[in-house]
């Protein structure tokens, strides 16, 4: 037990339901202690009943949280968007300029001209961006490729992606149905998504989930419910976007699934609500895109009082949610759909990993992956206020820090090191600047 690192703060946030209770949400340890064991947490709770530790990193008056989750993106797409963006705020309607053969068709074309290399660029670079706002754990979806080869080639940028050190850790997602390539009949679509391009994914092994959008002007329940058949026989799990536009039946579907998750919602029914609950079902909530598009949030108040799960994601897409931001996501999640600040931090960190279906991360708790972001902010709602800018000083995955955002802010530094620590900090400085760890594989 020598390899030892300990991280102290005055408010370690937990969000570990043994800890939490009813006037402490969000299991705060006030003056507590993470200590890490090489990749994984060894011990959570006081520095007096911690285990002997070498390296301690004083944070002082700061917030440590779990790394932030991000259940779902669209962040492995090439092109630019931003005429249909210009046209759109000109009043140019997202469904109108989809239908013209822009929207989702446009990035499509973007990803057939691109490289498989060229992708996982333009992957890693996000990627890479997102975990400087603290995303340790990003969903990301295929979708754009739309055609069997195209999709596989988004897909295996995705998995390349994901073995590279200094990224969040990836959970690939298979978007089967997302738009109709053009030219080609939708039913003979949607047989050969089921009978060639989804059992090619599930021999790769280049999906955990496999995703489907149901709504008016995309894919029914019943096309969904092939693409969820087959998902289930391949023995890969089901998420899908429900709802964004019009209720047509995907909150029911994804019950009958017990889909991991159901995901948009603005436009759900009581009796979708009522089957989700049931199925225990996560909402994940999407409010970067509604707010892009101008629409009322979901029902947020009747998915609380059913007892669902919520989770805020960040949608990141060239489309509907252009940002890569998930704590934007979350002060959105606050400011326009209602949510508490404690719901919105459980919706992107426990909530999002249950959503995954990931039973070692999202909790700050010993066995854990050692994820977690040391915030340069007093508070953990100071989390939800910053817009548009990052506030994390550190951001650790697999025990990994992010050296690039490594630096106390001058304003605060006096304040929250004494020399003592200041001295300890160095200490951990210089063993961190041994050199580059050897790239790190993602958890499965
Ligand atoms: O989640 N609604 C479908 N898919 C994405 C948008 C994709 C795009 O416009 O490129 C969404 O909003
Ligand atoms: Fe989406």
């Amino acid at each position: 037990m020598t390899n030892l690192r300990g991280y102290r703060a005055s408010r370690v946030v937990t969000c570990d339901p043994k800890i939490a209770n009813g006037s402490n949400e969000l299991g705060v340890i006030e003056n507590g202690v993470v200590v890490i064991d090489d990749a994984r947490v060894a011990f959570v709770g006081r520095e007096s009943d911690a285990p002997p530790v070498r390296n301690w990193t004083d944070c002082g008056e700061r917030v440590i949280t779990p790394g932030l989750i991000d259940a779902h993106t669209h962040a492995c797409w090439a092109g630019s968007r931003h005429d249909e963006y210009v046209a759109r705020m000109a009043g140019g309607d997202y469904r109108a300029i989809a239908a013209a053969g822009g929207g989702i068709l446009s990035t499509h074309r973007a990803v057939m001209a691109a490289s498989e290399d060229e992708l996982v660029h333009q992957l890693t670079g996000r990627l890479s961006r997102m975990l400087r706002l603290g995303v340790t754990t990003c969903e990301v979806k295929s979708g754009y490729g739309l055609v069997a080869d195209a999709e596989l080639k988004q897909l295996r940028a995705i998995a390349r992606a994901s073995k590279m050190p200094n990224l969040p850790h990836i959970v690939p997602t298979f978007l089967a149905l997302h738009a109709v390539p053009p030219g080609v009949d939708r039913d003979q679509y949607v047989a050969s998504v089921v009978n060639e391009t989804l059992p090619a994914v599930a021999r790769e092994q280049l999906a955990q989930f496999v995703d489907a959008y149901i709504d008016a002007n995309a894919f029914t329940a019943e096309q969904g419910r092939a693409i969820a058949t087959a998902a289930r026989a391949h023995g890969l799990g089901i998420r899908m976007h429900v709802g964004q536009f019009a209720d047509i039946g995907g909150a029911e579907l994804c019950a009958d699934f017990s889909a991991a998750s159901a995901d948009h919602l603005e436009h759900i029914g009581d009796a979708g609500i009522e089957r989700l609950a049931a199925a225990k079902t996560h909402a994940v909530l999407l409010p970067t895109a509604s707010f892009l598009l101008r629409q009322a949030p979901p029902p947020i108040d009747k998915l609380r009082a059913a007892g669902i799960a919520l989770v805020v994601a960040s949608d990141a897409n060239p489309g509907t949610a252009p940002t890569e931001s998930l704590p934007l996501a979350m002060a959105l999640a606050v400011r326009l759909y209602g949510l508490t600040p404690a719901e919105a931090i459980l919706g992107a960190t426990r909530n999002a990993a249950n959503a995954l279906r990931l039973g070692d991360r999202g909790v700050l708790a010993s066995g854990n992956w050692a994820d977690l972001c040391v915030w340069e902010l007093p508070h953990e709602f100071a989390i939800l206020q910053p817009w548009g800018v990052s506030r994390t000083e550190r951001v650790v995955c697999s025990g990994i820090e992010d050296r690039a955002r490594s630096r106390p802010s001058a304003d605060m530094t006096t304040k929250a090191s004494s020399p003592a620590s200041r001295e300890r900090e160095s200490v951990t400085k210089s063993r961190e600047g041994e050199g580059s760890r050897p790239p790190r594989k993602n958890p499965r």
